[in-house]
């Protein structure tokens, strides 16, 4: 009985005094059998990563992963778990064990391996450094029950450590009460000043930062681009490659940091993505969304394709049939700017603090641009509501309506 009373107690106290912090799960592979697990160790040794379908310490710590990888960028010593046998749409509860104890009880849910389970993701990015804002996307983005976030760049203002330290205490938001954390897939923009420091932070899979996530089998493919370095050479092959791989699954979805055509005067446009990138998009009839940030303002085009003939305008024409939708261009929290560049082919844009909320079926694609600002008063969905727009929420869609329907090429 003491015994008993004793181990009780030991395991209470060693609860939550593990110094980890910023605890995130990525996707980088398949999204059905693998993922991977960063955080911080603020200070104390490691001393095991356990991973189970029940709460770890019930199941006597039996599921003991190894270390993957660590490193030291920003001022915090990323630890680095990578995981490739999990079972598909399956929460599955981790804890952390340093010198100090164990961590708080965290969990999260791979995706499901089958075409036939809808999938629901945000996608959104250009954070920077307006911290009450973005602080107010982040708490939103427990509350949908999403897949994953699709975060494209521009995290910070300045890639200094003070910023990734407040981006990451920011983020913490994301993590509900009960430890459920949604799963991340990154993109660098033009603010994080090396592929370096996204790749130690979030440990994408590729140096250079373009790689591939499939979600619900043969359901999705979603290609990650890296608008900071060049598209001609590797980066392009690499999208010939990933595309042409993926040309069979019901959907393929390209996201990047730089739109192609930006809404706002002042930025360029990307000539170089438009000649690389836009000609594979368009070859597959399968890839009909593109998520762009960086603007600082909010778009959603009509479905268009590249043209120069007439009636065309920056190269690109109104296509509803063989035609990409463009969405996003920010704003998780940036400066707000106008959209004072629209085409004859927007659908809508404005410039409102926003993030794309988007589902996916094997029949169509819904994109939503959710208003985040009255977070407060939005109720959290609960895992079987996750398609259901809660009371409250607000959505942009001034002249054409706030759903936008994409459904396949013909
Ligand atoms: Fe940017």
């Amino acid at each position: 009985m003491k015994i008993k009373i004793v181990v009780v107690f030991i395991i209470l106290a060693t609860r939550i005094n593990a110094n980890v912090r910023f605890v995130r799960v990525v996707f980088n592979g398949n999204a059905a059998t693998e993922a991977t697990i960063i955080w911080d160790q603020v200070e104390g040794e490691f001393n095991g990563f356990y991973m189970d379908t029940v709460d770890p310490s019930a199941n006597r710590f039996v599921n003991r992963y190894p270390l993957s990888s660590s490193n030291k960028m920003r001022g915090m010593k990323n630890m680095i778990v990578r995981i490739n046998d999990l079972i598909p749409n399956t929460i599955y509860y981790f804890l952390i064990r340093d010198s100090k104890g164990l961590s708080k009880l965290y969990h999260f849910r791979t995706a499901p391996n089958r075409p036939d389970i809808p999938l629901s993701f945000i996608g959104g990015g250009d954070s920077r450094d307006n911290r009450p804002v973005r602080i107010k996307a982040n708490k939103l983005v427990p509350k949908l029950q999403v897949n994953a976030v699709l975060f494209n760049g521009d995290f910070i203002g300045l890639d200094v450590e003070k910023q990734w330290l407040e981006w990451f205490i920011d983020w913490e938001n994301t993590i509900a009460a009960d430890g459920r954390i949604t799963p991340m897939m990154v993109t660098r923009g033009n603010h994080e000043l090396s592929n370096k420091v996204v790749y130690k932070l979030f440990d994408v899979p590729n140096r250079r930062l373009y790689y591939s996530t499939t979600f619900g089998g043969d359901l999705l493919h979603i290609v990650s681009l890296n608008s900071e370095i060049l598209k001609i050479g590797r980066q392009k092959l690499f999208l010939r490659i990933a595309l042409a791989k993926h040309k069979d699954y019901k959907w393929q979805i390209a996201q990047y940091h730089r739109p192609v055509r930006a809404h706002v005067k002042e930025k360029k446009e990307m000539e170089t993505q438009y000649k690389n990138f836009v000609p594979l998009f368009e070859k597959y009839k399968n890839l009909p969304l593109c998520l762009e940030n960086d603007s600082h303002t909010c778009k959603v085009t009509w479905p268009i394709v590249s043209s120069k003939a007439e009636g065309s305008s920056e190269g690109f024409i109104r296509d509803d049939k063989n035609g990409i939708v463009y969405a996003g261009e920010g704003c998780w929290g940036a400066p707000l700017r106008a959209a004072d560049d629209q085409k004859p082919w927007t659908r809508d844009a404005g410039a409102v603090n926003q993030f794309n909320w988007i589902f996916v079926s094997q029949e169509k694609i819904e994109l939503r641009t959710v208003l985040y600002e009255n977070e407060a008063e939005i109720p959290s969905l609960n895992y079987r509501e996750r398609f259901s727009v809660p009371v409250g929420m607000k959505l942009f869609g001034p002249n054409n309506g706030t759903l936008v329907e994409i459904l396949p090429k013909k």
